[in-house]
């Protein structure tokens, strides 16, 4: 698939069949994900693979964000303590959320390509999902991936075009 191709037609999935996804296959969308570029080339994210079905019911109880039944879910998470120790507090307040935002999107064009259904997930307890995964409190969970084969075909929402983008320099359309 062309790239434009994969970076339209990728959606948020909420419903997912009953099927597993191979181990190899969730390897291989963490690696997608590693390849993506990191502020510094810090590298300080941790990636937690869940696919135990009990475990994945015990983050959805403590994740509203999280719709449908998915069969796996890749966690995106920062070791806080070594993005602060690399690049202060601009490491820990913004470049590791931009770090992890761009793995993320790697992971999901990746898992598109793969013929899986996938949607990112802020709404979540940060606290409880760090308990469920036995993560130590330096490492801060910052965007689920919930996966799963897709049990849907949504349309795409709309997008604005004309309206966000300018050519040198910005124009305002009402005066402000
Ligand atoms: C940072 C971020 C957080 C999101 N959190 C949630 C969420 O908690 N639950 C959910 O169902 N969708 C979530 N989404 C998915 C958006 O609702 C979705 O991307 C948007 O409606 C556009 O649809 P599309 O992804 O199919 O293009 C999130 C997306 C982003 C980028």
């Amino acid at each position: 698939m062309r790239v434009f191709e994969v970076i339209k037609g990728r959606r948020s999935i909420r419903k997912f069949e009953d099927r597993s996804i191979e181990k190899e296959i969730l390897q291989k969308l963490v690696e997608a994900g590693i390849w993506a570029p990191t502020g510094g080339n810090a590298q300080t994210w941790v990636f937690i693979i869940v696919t135990d079905r009990g475990r994945i019911q015990k983050i959805k109880a403590v994740s509203p964000g999280i719709l449908g039944t998915p069969n796996a879910l890749i966690v995106v998470c920062q070791d806080k303590e070594l993005v602060y120790k690399k690049g202060g507090e601009l490491g820990r307040d913004t470049l590791s959320i931009m770090d992890a935002a761009m793995a993320s999107q790697n992971i999901m064009l990746q898992a598109y390509d793969e013929g899986l259904g996938f949607c990112p997930v802020l709404s979540f307890h940060k606290r409880g999902v760090q308990i469920l995964l036995n993560l130590p409190e330096r490492i801060v969970p910052e965007l689920l991936i919930s996966l799963g084969y897709p049990a849907e075909s949504p349309k795409p929402p709309k997008r604005k075009f004309k309206e966000v983008y300018f050519f040198e320099e910005y124009k305002s359309t009402n005066g402000k």
